[in-house]
């Protein structure tokens, strides 16, 4: 049997475990043999013994009957028990259990039919109740649990909008344990007569215990304090539940507490219809969506449309006569949606009072922001919007060379003087990592050296990378305040919106990020240990404090901007994306800029569907978002876990783990991958605490070299036109597969069932290729796994456009504009001209944006010098697409009149 830290997360093991009883208590009915069945006895007292440490956490099928099974099976009533269990599967992986009473005994009538809730149509669903459970922590007998749970039962009525079932735990580390293991709990009951400790022996338990602060802090708790102190923690690992604290002290007594999630307390009693009540209302505010609402609404109004939009209510399409397909295709609906009007019960994008601004309000409170505003033309615009917002031309900005083409295109617009930062490179792979935080401290010393502090106005970083190299943001953003204590930073979370839902991921988080150093520099013991650094780094030189974890003053601004691609991660119609905000500055200094900023880059005709999508993407995230990244993630983990053990898919393939794709100076923990069995899952969580970098174990990279096919041909030629599995990231010798939330076991194992079926076509193939064949395939895999060429740094800016040469700011806006005008420019071929004028010693200025695709960011930018080492890159390159690049005419360049020009224009510019 599988031990526990064989799975990265309960749900799977749960699941399993059920099963496997189904399966054994199944065959147990069947077998005569005395010895068999001794063994099915003992694998089923194993599994009951198993699941006795999980369901306690579980409403359905509850306790009392999981113990009634197990009395079955010690009677040796194996026929009742087997159909108990069949039943009980069934219900927990059909959901039917969500819609209605499932009884377990052999007499009862049931209907199985259509209790599957992936095959109820979208309509039965969307009329059937929603369902969740409620936790509620109390050390009472069986008598009172039961007294409990019926009077919960009893408040229930017809028009209640949602139905929940109500389950027990006795102390305050069984509640953390529900919560981290229960998704369907929603909102939690912490009664006087909690405990402290559990009586159940789970490692997990200590393992998330240490996450939450460590479990010595409890040994000075008293009684009192468990209810307060179990609310806070739940805050800690799953912010969007609500807690209802009932307590027999003082209204002052608690109200010093910090409480958490506790939306509200009440003073012993026993009002179960109140409690009741808030229960629901406190499901019901996250389960609403305004402008969804709003929308649904107004399809429903009989309107006569006299603006623009002729396709409004399908006018335009109901009297075509070659039009009507697309009506059939996309049904009524969505056009009954779509309309220019921003009154009558809808709003305006631009201008927010109504529905989208009170979605937008809850999309703040989901994603832990002080302001969140979204956008219909994706993090592209976003991102755009915060740049320009926030940078005045001639500031400095240090930018992650390799991010996305936005935000060049951004420091563009904005006139910023470009600092970029290199990445780490993954020369093996032919991908960059992510900027190790000694570069950025590096360049900010070197900023501050040169008395150019005051101008460096953000630092701009990709936060995960499309290859899912994780920062370690807080420690990034103390830092660097240390150093420039009111720095900006934009974190580009374009794959990352999903990460605000697990405890592991939302640590590496802007948003929690901000929240965290705002609380922590308040604090005294925060005080203390700034000054008693700043007395020990009084002399120090820059090694000293590039090699020291800095700790910022505590007057220090916190100023955060996350762009999230909510399309990317969670369910929002394309294009969806938001903004969220923790910046302290905000209101005084940025809003009217931002305001502008967004009005310049957002469309006067935003797309309802896509705001109203947002709306529903953040409710599923606020109710479901927690189950469904738990079971991305263990998607994910099985993948790994299947192609890495496979003995054939070993032959060519090979998954990258934390341990390849992030060097061990970037990896305190020294932990390498972490998937294997020995580490088990939780271990993810100390890296992830801990390391410079962590890497997000959801994309997949995959190593194909081994079957001689570039990571290019191995995603059209074979994934795409053999199988149809589509995916948008390959390198020279890899694929990048992303799991999201919708990603199911079942397309796992697809993706599987087609990596053994090509490694099994390679391995035929090798079976009957001559020598030369077989030397063939050999050089190519060699070519692919071993002569790469180097991943190219970002050279400089040409002195035409800096100010000057202490430090790396480089002015592209000018070069960009300067590109404008044709004579200034000539076309240089790489094996040619190029190449001869770089052997010559000249200096060759590139006049546009050079991005191949893969790797898909600028390996040049108007304005920069082009180096060898980028030549060499460029004329390794096999790949098709190179954006910016004329294969017929070659590279862009500035002519050396138009340099000269424009560096004395600077000169005389900066004498006035
Ligand atoms: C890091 C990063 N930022 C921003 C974007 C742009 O996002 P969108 O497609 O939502 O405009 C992308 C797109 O791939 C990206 O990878």
């Amino acid at each position: 049997m599988h031990s526990v830290s064989d799975y990265y997360s309960a749900i799977q093991l749960r699941a399993d475990r059920w099963s496997a009883l189904r399966d054994v208590t199944s065959a147990l009915t069947e077998e005569s043999s005395e010895k068999r069945l001794s063994t099915l006895q003992k694998k089923a007292d194993d599994l009951f013994q198993s699941l006795a440490l999980i369901e306690p956490y579980w409403a359905f099928p509850g306790m009392a009957a999981f113990e009634h099974m197990r009395r079955q099976f010690a009677h040796g009533n194996f026929e009742d028990l087997a159909f108990s269990v069949g039943r009980v599967t069934r219900a927990l992986s059909t959901g039917a259990y969500r819609r209605r009473n499932i009884p377990l005994e052999r007499d009862s009538l049931d209907n199985e039919e259509h209790d599957d809730e992936a095959q109820l149509s979208p309509e039965a669903r969307a009329l059937s109740k929603p369902y969740f459970e409620v936790l509620i922590v109390d050390n009472v007998g069986e008598d009172q649990e039961r007294w409990l749970r019926s009077n919960m039962a009893r408040m229930r009525r017809p028009e209640d909008q949602f139905a929940y079932q109500a389950l027990v735990v006795p102390s305050l580390e069984d509640a953390l344990i529900a919560v981290l293991f229960n998704y369907n709990i929603q909102a939690i009951v912490v009664r006087p007569g909690l405990t402290l400790r559990s009586k159940m022996e789970q490692p997990i338990l200590h393992k998330y215990l240490d996450r939450a602060g460590g479990s010595e802090q409890f040994e000075e708790m008293q009684p009192e304090d468990y209810g307060p102190e179990l609310c806070r923690l739940i805050a800690r690992a799953r912010p969007e539940l609500d807690a209802y604290l009932i307590t027999e002290r003082s209204v002052e007594d608690i109200a010093g507490h910090d409480l958490g999630i506790c939306r509200r307390v009440f003073y012993n009693q026993e009002d179960f219809l109140e409690l009741h009540l808030n229960i629901l209302r406190g499901v019901q505010s996250r389960f609403k969506t305004p402008f969804f609402t709003a929308l649904v609404e107004y399809s429903k109004q009989p309107t006569g449309v006299f603006h623009a939009m002729p396709i409004s209510r399908g006018k335009s399409i109901s009297r075509s006569h070659w039009i009507q397909d697309m009506g059939a295709f996309y049904g009524p609906n969505i056009f009954l949606a779509e309309t220019s009007a921003t009154s009558g019960g809808l709003d305006s994008l631009l201008e927010p009072h109504g529905p989208i601004k009170r979605a937008q309000e809850l999309a703040s409170r989901a994603f832990g922001s002080k302001q969140t505003f979204f956008a219909t033309n994706g993090t592209s615009t976003c991102n755009k919007i915060v740049v320009q917002a926030l940078v005045s031309p001639g500031d400095i900005v240090l930018v992650d060379r390799d991010c996305h083409k936005s935000h060049h295109y951004g420091m563009v617009l904005a006139g910023a003087q470009v600092v970029y930062l290199d990445s780490y490179p993954l020369n093996e792979y032919s991908m960059y990592g992510a900027v190790p935080l000694r570069e950025i401290k590096q360049q900010l010393l070197k900023l501050k050296a040169a008395g150019k502090l005051d101008r460096v106005r953000m630092l701009l970083l990709t936060n995960c990378t499309f290859d899912g190299v994780v920062y370690n943001v807080e420690r990034v953003m103390e830092e660097c305040l240390a150093i420039k204590p009111d720095l900006i930073f934009l974190w580009d979370e374009a794959w990352f919106a999903f990460a605000r839902f697990n405890p592991t991921y939302r640590q590496r988080t802007a948003m929690h990020a901000a929240a965290e150093l705002r609380g922590r520099f308040k604090t005294d013991k925060h005080l203390a240990a700034y000054e008693k650094q700043q007395a020990e780094l009084a002399d120090a030189d820059d090694e000293t404090l590039l090699n020291t974890r800095l700790i910022p003053p505590p007057d220090a601004r916190v100023r955060a901007y996350a762009t999230q691609s909510t399309h990317k991660t969670l369910t929002s119609l394309r294009q969806g994306s938001m903004i969220h905000v923790n910046d302290q500055d905000f209101k005084g200094e940025v809003e009217q800029s931002f305001h502008e900023a967004y009005m310049t880059h957002t469309s006067t005709s935003p797309n309802y569907q896509i705001i109203a999508s947002l709306d529903v993407g953040r409710r599923q995230v606020e109710l479901e978002g927690f189950e469904f990244v738990q079971r991305q993630v263990e998607a994910a983990m099985s993948m790994r876990r299947s192609i890495a053990t496979h003995p054939l898919l070993k032959k060519y393939f090979r998954v990258l783990t934390a341990g390849d794709m992030i060097p061990e100076g970037h990896r305190e923990s020294g932990v390498t991958s972490y998937f294997d069995a020995e580490q088990g899952w939780t271990d993810m969580w100390d890296c992830w605490q801990q390391d410079e970098f962590a890497l997000d174990p959801t994309r997949v990279t995959l190593a194909v070299g081994g079957t001689g096919w570039d990571g290019d041909t191995f995603k059209t030629e074979i994934l795409m036109d053999r199988y149809g599995i589509q995916i948008n990231k390959t390198s020279r010798n890899t694929v990048l597969f992303m799991t999201n939330i919708g990603t199911t076991r079942s397309s796992v194992a697809y993706l599987i069932e087609v990596l053994v079926e090509i490694a099994k076509g390679l391995d035929d193939l090798l079976d009957d290729a001559s020598r030369m064949e077989r030397l063939g395939f050999d050089r190519r895999v060699k070519n692919l796994m071993e002569d790469l060429p180097p991943l190219p740094d970002f050279s400089r800016f040409h002195d035409a456009f800096r100010t000057d040469q202490g430090t790396s700011e480089g002015d592209i806006r000018s070069a960009f504009f300067l590109s404008y005008e044709g004579d200034n420019c000539d076309y240089m071929e790489l094996d040619g001209s190029l190449k001869q004028a770089l052997d010559s010693g000249q200096e060759v200025v590139s006049a546009g944006f050079i991005i191949p695709y893969p790797p898909g960011f600028p390996i040049l930018v108007p304005g920069q010098v082009v180096s060898s080492e980028i030549l060499a890159f460029m004329r390794a390159l096999d790949v098709n697409e190179i954006h910016g690049y004329r294969a017929d005419l070659g590279l862009r360049v500035f002519t050396p009149e138009a340099l000269a020009k424009h560096a004395e224009s600077n000169l005389i510019t900066a004498a006035k």
